[in-house]
Order: structure tokens, then C-alpha cells, then sequence
């Protein structure tokens, strides 16, 4: 699945650092951190007609990865609000748009890795794109296992949401290889963690079982579907997930905030055949789609 870019996405307003600029003029300094070093936070967030979805869970998840990294002046989540209000407003986005915000530890007096060479503030990007769920939810995704491991927290924390994004995008190039969606990356010992951008579900027996958020980003739209389950009486587990109890199992789905909920069909070749009628993953994603209005936060 390759994404492909809404043209109007090519007259959009981007936010750097406090103000708007055309999508051709919305630029960061070959100074700042993320280009020096990939040294930043960022959330994913995903507009709906009433708002921003689970807004505060994410603002809160920035602020807890900038805090990790040391960032010493993160901006409020009023302050982001605001010029998250600006952004959509200026670009007459309601629905249909995925917002990329990055927070930078922004520009170094000079080239260099040590943090107190930033001495001007951390860099605020707010990008906005037309884009719908960027996976076939009707039909499935296909995926493979990725050679790449996911960092667990004794080489870098998968709970600090940064941009060296490397060893994701290493297993992504192994599923375009494999001409496959996606790709799945083990944990340090051989465990599931999670889709090189989405997180992973599978149902069993009656039961929906997630990988523990070890290896894998405590994604946001992970924590809901765990909080669907818990309250509408479906059991759910974190526990350690092996591949063979993947091919096994009677749905496998990802979920994240890009895509929402998107069965996986295919795991290395083995078809996911649901012998027994499970239907825990299309009740979650019915309830998943019931309750985007309720949480989603209106900006003022
Ligand atoms: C590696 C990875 N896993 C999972 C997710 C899904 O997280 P969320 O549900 O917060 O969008 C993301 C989203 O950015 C991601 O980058």
C-alpha cells in the first residue's frame, strides 16, 4: 500500500515555531535538532467533524516524551491548542485530516550533539494533510516479520514517542520488498511488539490478548481499544504474543491513530482463517466508530 497525496494538500498552512507559512515556505533551520540529530517528539492526531480525537491523551503523551528527552520549555497544552486551532482554521480543515505535530529541542548556536547549544526555545511544527485512514479497513492489510527488533527501554524507551524512526523504517523497506502492508517487529526476545507503525491485537478463544507496551509505543488508540474491551465486557490480556499464536489465532487486527482499526489477513504467508466465528474485532471497531464523536475534543 503506497499513500498518495490529496492535491489540496499542496495549498496547505503549516505551523513552525508561532506562526503559519505556505506548505512551499514552511521550513526548519539546518540548525534545528531534528535535523541534527533527529532529536524530537511527536504525536499523530487525527480530525474528526467534532474535534480532535482523544486530544488530551496525546498532548499529554508529547509532553510526558519531551519530558523524558529533558526538553526545558515545553509549550502548555493550551498554548499547542491554540495553534492547533489556527492551523485548521486557516486551512478549513474539519474531517478527514491527520495532523502531524512535531515539537524539536530547536535550533544549536552550532552544529553538536549537547543540548545546552540549544538556546533558543524547542520548535513547534503543526502539519496538517487532508488524509482519510490510510489502510484498506474493509478488505485487510497483508504483513510480514521484519529482521528488525524493536528497542526495548534498555537501549531506547519505545514509551519516549521520538523521531529516530530508523528501525521502523528498516522493516517497512522489508515490506515493500516482500510486496506486503506492513511489517511486524519482534521484541529483544522474539515477541510480537507491534507493527512498524501500528499496534497489534489478535482475538482467541473469546479473548483479545495485546503485546505488553515493553517494545512497542503505548499508542494511544491501543489504550482505548484495552479500555473498549475492559468496559464493555470483553476479556483482554497483555501478555508476551509468539508468532505461532498469531497464525493461530482467530483475528489478528492493528490498531493507531493513521488507520484506525484494520484487520490483518496474512501473517509470512499463513492466512488468518477464523474457524471458529470470532467476531471480537469488527464488535471493537463498530464500538471504536460509535464512540469517535463523544471523544473527540473541539478546540475554542
Ligand atoms: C511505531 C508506532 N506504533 C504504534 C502507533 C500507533 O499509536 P497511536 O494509536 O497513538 O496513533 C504509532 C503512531 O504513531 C507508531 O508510530
Amino acid at each position: 500500500m503506497l499513500q498518495t497525496s490529496d492535491p489540496r494538500n499542496q495549498s496547505i498552512q503549516v505551523w513552525v515555531g508561532d506562526r503559519l507559512y505556505p506548505r512551499e515556505e514552511a521550513k526548519v533551520s539546518v540548525f534545528d535538532s531534528v535535523v541534527q540529530g533527529g532529536d524530537a517528539v511527536w504525536e499523530g492526531l487525527r480530525v474528526y467533524p467534532t474535534g480532535v480525537m482523544l486530544l488530551d491523551r496525546h498532548l499529554n503523551r508529547l509532553y510526558e516524551s519531551a519530558k523524558a528527552i529533558a526538553f526545558v520549555d515545553i509549550p502548555s497544552p493550551d498554548v499547542i491548542k491554540a495553534a492547533l486551532k489556527q492551523t485548521l482554521d486557516a486551512n478549513g480543515m474539519d474531517r478527514d485530516t491527520h495532523v502531524r505535530l512535531t515539537l524539536t529541542r530547536g535550533n544549536k548556536i552550532t552544529s553538536g550533539m549537547d543540548p545546552r547549544l540549544n538556546q533558543s526555545g524547542s520548535t513547534l511544527i503543526i502539519l496538517p494533510e487532508w488524509k482519510p485512514p490510510v489502510y484498506d479497513n474493509e478488505h485487510g492489510i497483508k504483513i510480514i516479520t521484519s529482521t528488525i527488533r524493536r528497542n526495548n527501554p534498555a537501549f531506547l524507551d519505545s514509551k519516549i514517542h521520538h523521531t529516530n524512526l530508523l528501525n521502523n523504517i528498516q522493516a517497512k523497506i522489508q515490506s515493500n520488498v516482500a510486496g506486503v502492508d506492513a511489517a511486524l517487529m519482534l521484541d529483544k526476545d522474539g515477541f510480537a511488539a507491534e507493527l512498524n507503525g501500528t499496534n497489534i491485537f489478535m482475538a482467541k478463544n473469546s479473548k483479545v490478548y495485546t503485546p505488553y507496551a515493553t517494545a512497542c509505543l503505548h499508542g494511544i488508540t491501543r489504550g482505548f481499544i484495552i479500555e473498549l474491551c475492559e468496559t464493555n465486557g470483553i476479556a483482554i490480556e497483555e501478555r508476551n504474543i509468539s508468532l505461532t499464536e498469531l497464525y493461530n489465532a482467530d483475528e489478528v487486527f492493528c490498531t493507531g491513530t493513521m488507520g484506525e482499526l484494520t484487520p490483518i489477513t496474512e501473517i509470512d504467508g499463513r492466512v488468518m482463517e477464523n474457524r471458529y466465528g470470532s467476531n471480537l474485532m469488527n464488535a471493537l471497531i463498530e464500538k471504536f466508530e460509535e464512540l469517535i464523536p463523544k471523544y473527540c475534543v473541539g478546540l475554542s
